[in-house]
């Protein structure tokens, strides 16, 4: 979210970004959405944001962003782990941002589809490409750290993106899975695993402690807005650190990482046997 709060309040030209006619990632334009009015007003709705995060389809050649961005390729790589059909099954996108992956989803044949951002700006744009596509998903504002008031279980948990937005990423990890079904999937910044990290601590069984070399397994803490110039980022997990939160929240079962970027993981973790999201190459 680079520089958002300064986007957000200052409306220039480089931070309007225009639709464009193509964007070869995004495979949405394969149908149009029902409700585009004319082009006209979907390119005003576009420009009426002076920031959009996502890169949506809205119908008639014109799209959110004029390019793709990291959700259309970490798309890219999930849809080969979702089922042809999601046949009815419960979606909870957390840091919703413009909706695209509740629009995904529900295309998909999900049912119960909710989207939970803590931004009201996201959940306008969100309302706004959803009333376009026509479809019945339910947008939130809900701060991910309390995602226990949701009150209700999902069958899967899309949690791209956000966690190294929370301050306390594994208590929200664990709020998680008390009310997934099934599998969440899981993206991030992460500490690259193609670069060597040693952390030195004390380990060892009681009377055999020692200062010991750790390659893996850990977070770096980002203190004010060194990542990014965003004061919302607070940590930078590796990828054996984000597996260790998930198994310790409750989920037992892993995919293979997926590197979107040399610092961009995505994988699948679920809580039964068969998942709905095929967990294997
Ligand atoms: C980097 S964007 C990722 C958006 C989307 N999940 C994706 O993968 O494309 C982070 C989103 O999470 C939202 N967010 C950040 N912290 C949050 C929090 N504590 N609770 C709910 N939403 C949050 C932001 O407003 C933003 O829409």
């Amino acid at each position: 979210m680079r520089l958002l709060n300064k986007l957000l309040g200052e409306r220039s030209e480089q931070s309007t970004p225009k639709p464009i006619e193509t964007a070869p990632l995004v495979d949405e334009a394969r149908i149009e959405p029902p409700h585009t009015g004319s082009r006209e007003s979907l390119v005003a709705l576009v420009d009426s944001f002076p920031y959009w995060y996502q890169n949506i389809y809205l119908g008639q050649g014109v799209y959110t962003l004029s390019s793709p961005t990291l959700h259309n390729r970490l798309w890219q790589c999930l849809e080969p782990m979702l089922p042809a059909d999601l046949a009815g099954a419960s979606v909870l996108d957390v840091g919703t941002n413009a909706g695209y992956f509740c629009l995904k989803t529900k295309l998909k044949g999900a049912g119960r589809v909710v989207g939970v951002d803590n931004m009201d700006v996201f959940l306008q744009q969100a309302e706004a490409c959803r009333a376009i596509w026509g479809l019945d998903i339910e947008y939130r504002k809900l701060d991910a750290n309390h995602l226990h008031m949701l009150n209700q279980r999902f069958d899967i948990v899309i949690f791209t993106g956000i966690l190294y937005h929370l301050k306390n990423p594994l208590g929200v990890l664990e709020q998680v899975a008390e009310l997934c079904n099934d599998a969440i999937v899981v993206e991030t910044e992460v500490i690259p695993p193609t670069r060597e990290s040693v952390v030195h601590v004390r380990l060892g069984r009681r009377g055999q402690v020692a200062v010991t070399a750790c390659r893996q397994g850990f977070m770096k803490f980002i203190e004010k807005d060194e990542l990014n110039e965003d004061g919302s980022n607070w940590w930078v997990p590796d990828t054996e650190c984000v597996v260790g939160m998930l198994r310790t929240a409750g989920f037992t079962r892993f995919s293979q990482p997926h590197y979107l970027e040399e610092t961009r993981m995505m994988l699948v973790a679920a809580k039964r046997s068969p998942s709905l999201l095929k967990l294997t190459p």
